[in-house]
């Protein structure tokens, strides 16, 4: 068999392990094997490509897989699951960084002009996502303060950046031995993901870290063309649809069309409009085990408070008890509740909780009317009735679980602050709400001794 021949069967193999792993994320019974499964078509792509470019010292090839993937396991397995978004934020920004230099390294002089278009575009997106995934990792992390940073004449300036990237790739495609209209592209496109993503803030940050995550697939694929790589051609095309769909997935969540998030500085809403009526009515724990223990059909509705809390396990012990005392239980999941795609599931399934008891916010909601109990843990923003109900509130239209139609609710939470979009929730003085206030481990371990 010819190298030629090896590495292009190397490549489709990898392209195959690639499209199964994807596949096998979709379910959390499979993601675990789906993503090794993945890691190894990454590395059948990576031997082929070196065989591919005639490279036999895998000596720098090999010590920076080892340095690397020392780094990436040891940062994997200390990060905090609710710091995971910010850590996603970041390979995406890495994922944009190495396109950029891929991208401008394949520039030579004698160029042909598709293989200088595509050099611009993995450059272009590139820098766009490395910059834009550090401002993300910075609201994330709070570094930066989560709102929306908005400034007067900000779209004029954005249009000026846009028609600098445009003059500028449009020179150095006829001019490529001029090495400044290259260094202005580059330039222009790290400003451009910095203005790109300082207006956004707020909830609608968890869309953006997907658009991002799809613009590093596009960068990697318009570089895999500059370099003339059908594996990152694959590799790239496969993460930049995936992140296309998901970004359309949650916006779905939140009701707002993917333009009204790039482009409408949601966070920058005020929120004093949504005046609350009633009374905040505090319940104890033995209180709420007595309410508990005479129902028959619980809904819980986890958010990012149960992920501080760290109360997948006691939510679990407590869930067992339910069911010991005839009680119906099922967890009720928003598609953003927490701060990641899949956030509480991930949690649930680490607590053993099984995926049947899981529904989806559009099968939970039709059922909450015959649900005696809905408990609230640590979810704010994904319960928020002013979604429905008060028209000038920032995130009016965004469906929510409807857990107010129980006949009882148990809000569980440590204060009355407020959730990420850091608006007010009417929930908390409906007739029909009683807030447990503490820390959810400790207020759910409290039932728990309760019932047993
Ligand atoms: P949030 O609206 O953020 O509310 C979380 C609540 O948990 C807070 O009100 C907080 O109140 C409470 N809490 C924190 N620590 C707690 C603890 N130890 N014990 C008990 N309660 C605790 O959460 P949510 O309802 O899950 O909504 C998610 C929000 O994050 C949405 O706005 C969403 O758009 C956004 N977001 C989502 C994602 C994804 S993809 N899921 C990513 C980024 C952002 P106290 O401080 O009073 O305890």
């Amino acid at each position: 068999m010819t190298t030629e021949l090896m590495t292009q069967l190397g490549y489709v193999v990898a392209a195959g392990l690639f499209i199964f792993g994807l596949k096998m994320l979709g379910s959390p019974a499979t993601a675990r094997r789906g993503n090794m499964i993945s890691a190894v078509g990454m590395l059948v792509a990576i031997v082929s490509a070196l065989l591919d470019q005639g490279i036999v010292d895998f000596t720098y090839i090999a010590a920076g897989m080892v340095v690397g993937g020392a780094i990436g396991a040891i940062a994997a397995r200390a990060v905090a699951m609710t710091s995971m978004p910010e850590m996603v934020a970041l390979f995406n920004g890495l994922g944009g960084a190495a396109s950029l230099l891929v991208g401008w390294s394949a520039l030579s002089a004698d160029a042909a002009i598709f293989t200088l278009v595509t050099i611009v575009l993995s450059i272009l997106i590139g820098g766009v996502t490395l910059t834009g995934s550090l401002i993300a990792w910075g609201k994330l992390s709070e570094t930066i303060g989560s709102g929306a940073i908005t400034f007067s004449g900000q779209q004029i300036v954005n249009s000026l950046v846009v028609l600098g990237i445009v003059g500028g790739a449009a020179m150095f495609c006829l001019n490529p031995t001029d090495p400044n209209w290259l260094y202005m592209v580059i330039g222009l496109s790290l400003l451009f993901g910095v203005m790109a993503v300082i207006p956004i803030g707020g909830a609608d940050m968890p869309v953006v870290i997907s658009l991002l995550n799809s613009y590093s697939g596009l960068a990697a694929c318009a570089a895999g063309f500059a370099i003339n790589n059908n594996a990152l051609i694959v590799a790239g095309s496969l993460v930049g649809a995936s992140g296309i769909i998901l970004t359309q997935i949650m916006c779905k969540a939140m009701n707002r069309s993917l333009s009204n998030v790039l482009f409408s500085g949601f966070a920058s809403v005020s929120t004093e409009e949504t005046v609350v009526e009633g009374e905040i009515k505090p319940i104890s724990v033995d209180d709420a085990y007595y309410v508990l223990e005479a129902a028959t059909n619980v809904a819980i509705i986890p958010g990012y408070g149960m992920a501080v809390a760290q109360a997948q396990h006691v939510v679990k012990e407590l869930t067992e008890l339910l069911e010991k005392n005839g009680c119906e239980v099922n967890f009720g999941i928003h598609p953003v509740a927490g701060r990641m795609p899949g956030h509480m599931n991930v949690l649930l399934a680490e607590a053993d909780v099984p995926y049947d008891q899981l529904l989806e916010m559009d099968e939970i909601n039709p059922r909450m009317e015959t649900v005696d109990v809905a408990i609230v843990i640590g979810a704010n923003d994904v319960v928020n009735p002013a979604a429905r109900e008060v028209e000038s509130s920032p995130i009016y239209g965004m469906p929510v679980i409807n857990v107010a139609d129980a006949r009882t609710v148990f809000v569980l939470k440590r204060s009355m602050a407020s959730g990420f979009a850091g608006i007010e929730n009417p929930l908390f003085y409906k007739d029909n709400t009683r807030m447990l206030f503490g820390d959810a481990k400790e207020s759910i371990g409290g039932l728990v001794r309760e019932f047993s």
